[in-house]
């Protein structure tokens, strides 16, 4: 969703807002602007579409100025148009303001400002923020810092402000609520950003601003005040991974590279929650075995791909525990009256820590009375500040919206969680335990051998890609796997793709199937039950002559019989193979979206962080 960078300090702003907004693309955009304070003046260029488009009219009308905001906008309110990209002028021209989230009450506030004599250009949400700060200015706030903090007042909704204006030229002001907003702390310079990746190249020192707080930068240094003017010492934290981690080190897009990640990130997670007897040790959470003593059941919470995490997390936690489980999506958990009590831990997946709906699901279940523990990959999110826990992924910056390698990390934090869980639960014995922990340690390289057999998912991608529609079956532990391996191709080939417990096919599906559709079977096998009934789906699948493409282990005869195409992957035990196998899925859709040409990393639509509801 939408990105925010601001700059004041002795260097030219214009290229660094440029670069920052490069740097957080990824987020998902329609259109871009900035605003630069320029030789007592203000100046702002946009435009719709790509970066690409704005640099070249920063060609065509150049700008300079030490200090300046810039935006790229994912449309809510109002088309993308030039007209409503960022940054929105007050009716004055001189105050400027670059917005991430939604004011609810926006029509209110606007049409009361229309009475008392405002204009308005833009059919946005935002442009109401400029006015109300000008219409406090004008009613006798004693500064622009007054006039902020009184017409935010006014606002309800979410938001992530950059604001500049010409009665104060040497300072710049962001505020936060509710939509992530971070402050680079440079050597006689400062910075704004969305999110860290945006400024990692200038400063890793960084103030996680909360909820209510306002920001007054200047090339010198930051002042925090909370909206109501008491001031607040800001905490400074030294962000932890590496700007190269930001960096696609050679591969063509952030997602291939993410992909590749995986064996590492997954190895790093068992390295640190694992210790030589082969033990699981989550000490990092923090939590005592008192504090998961109490637990009767848990209840998961999350979206989008954290969603099919979260439908793992109920599979291998009531495999292993004697807990049951409930997995919800966000936004339906957050509206839907659910009975809460404190006895029930709730465990909220995400990869950004800073989707709204599982944002607004944790507070709704800390109000009553609940535990959260967070999974998230974003350390600093409000997800992280706001749990009693955080199981973190550590995955690094995962840029392309298509989430891969903070997926898998997300299943092995449900197993490592799970396998702790059954021990002190006393449904595992040490040695189960162990066995446990031996097995998953195999998964990493069974995930390298699955990359490096890419160019024959490369071949099967190629020969499937152009039909209008795909079917993904999975059971039991790969039901999630096959949820997320169609909402993979979806999401970046923009082939339609249904997900589908395999059970479920007589259902509805196996009305689509003919000779023209492929039918993604994931038919795995070690000593899982569901093997034969999968080999069974995948003969009426035969028998209405679907294109039977199996994600299968080496040397599975039954399965080589009945499919048209094979992703051979390594045989692990059941309960860890969706790691294994989601990334064969993982490929499948990077290559048929190679060959369809889209957008891989920035997918039309889409946004890696979706913070408005
Ligand atoms: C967006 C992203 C997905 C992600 C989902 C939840 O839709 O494009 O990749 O799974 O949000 O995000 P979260 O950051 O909470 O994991």
């Amino acid at each position: 969703m939408c990105g925010i960078v601001g700059y004041v300090g002795p260097r030219d702003a214009v290229p660094l807002l440029v670069d920052g907004l490069k740097r957080l693309e990824y987020r998902g955009y329609d259109s871009a602007g900035l605003a630069v304070m320029e030789k007592g003046r203000l100046e702002i260029r946009k435009c719709v579409g790509r970066l690409a488009a704005l640099e070249e009219k920063l060609a065509r009308e150049p700008l300079s100025g030490a200090m300046g905001i810039g935006h790229t906008r994912w449309a809510t309110h109002g088309e993308p148009s030039e007209i409503n990209s960022h940054p929105h002028t007050d009716s004055t021209g001189r105050l400027a303001v670059v917005h991430n989230g939604i004011i609810e009450n926006f029509e209110k506030l606007r049409a009361e400002l229309e009475k008392k004599g405002h204009r308005f250009r833009s059919e946005t949400d935002t442009e109401v923020i400029p006015h109300l700060i000008e219409q406090e200015l004008r009613e006798g706030a004693a500064d622009l810092a007054e006039a902020i903090r009184r017409a935010l007042g006014k606002a309800r909704g979410a938001y992530a402000l950059g604001i500049l204006s010409l009665d104060d030229p040497e300072t710049m002001y962001a505020a936060r609520l509710g939509s992530p907003l971070i402050v680079g702390v440079g050597d006689g310079e400062q910075f704004i950003a969305s999110d860290v990746p945006a400024i990692l190249n200038q400063t890793r020192r960084v103030i996680y601003l909360e909820d209510g707080e306002l920001a007054i930068l200047r090339a010198g240094g930051v002042q925090v005040m909370r909206l109501d003017g008491t001031p607040v010492e800001p905490e400074v934290r030294e962000v932890r991974f590496q700007p190269e981690a930001a960096e696609r080190a050679g591969f063509e897009t952030f997602m291939r590279k993410e992909i590749h990640e995986q064996p590492r990130v997954l190895r790093a997670l068992l390295a640190r929650h694992v210790n030589d007897s082969d033990e699981v040790n989550l000490a990092d959470i923090g939590w005592s075995d008192e504090d998961w003593r109490p637990v009767r059941r848990i209840v998961i919470v999350s979206c989008g791909t954290a969603y099919y995490a979260g439908l793992y997390g109920r599979l291998i936690i009531e495999a292993l525990t004697g807990t049951p489980v409930e997995v919800e999506l966000g936004s339906e958990f957050r509206y839907r009256d659910a009975k809460l009590a404190p006895d029930i831990l709730v465990v909220s997946v995400s990869q950004s820590g800073e989707t709204a709906d599982t944002l607004a699901s944790i507070r709704l279940a800390r109000r009553a009375g609940c535990r959260v523990l967070s999974i998230c990959n974003t350390q600093g999110s409000s997800l992280a500040r706001e749990s009693d826990g955080l199981f973190y992924t550590e995955a690094g910056p995962e840029i392309g919206v298509a989430s891969t390698k903070a997926y898998t990390a997300q299943l092995m934090a449900f197993a490592l969680i799970a396998i702790y869980l059954g021990r002190l639960q006393g449904e595992l014995t040490a040695e189960q335990e162990a066995g446990l922990v031996r097995d998953l340690r195999a998964v990493p390289d069974a995930i390298h051998y699955v990359l490096s057999r890419e160019d024959e998912i490369r071949t099967v991608a190629g020969k499937h890609c152009d039909g209008p529609s795909a079917l993904y079956l999975g059971r039991k532990f790969n039901y999630p796997t096959a949820l997320e391996g169609a909402l993979k191709n979806k999401e970046i080939s923009y082939q339609h793709a249904e997900g589908y417990a395999a059970g479920e096919m007589k259902h509805g599906p196996i009305a689509l199937i003919n000779e023209y559709l492929p039918v993604v079977c994931i038919c795995t096998r070690t000593r899982d039950e569901v093997y034969e009934k999968m080999i069974s789906n995948m003969k009426e699948v035969e028998a209405r002559h679907g294109r039977i493409i199996a994600v299968a282990n080496d040397g599975d005869e039954t399965v080589a019989r009945l499919a048209g195409d094979m992703l051979v992957v390594p045989a692990v035990r059941d309960e860890f193979s969706p790691m294994v196998n989601v990334v064969a899925l993982q490929l499948l859709a990077y290559f048929a979206a190679q060959a369809r040409g889209t957008d891989i990393d920035k997918p039309r639509n889409l946004a890696k962080s979706v913070t408005v509801e």
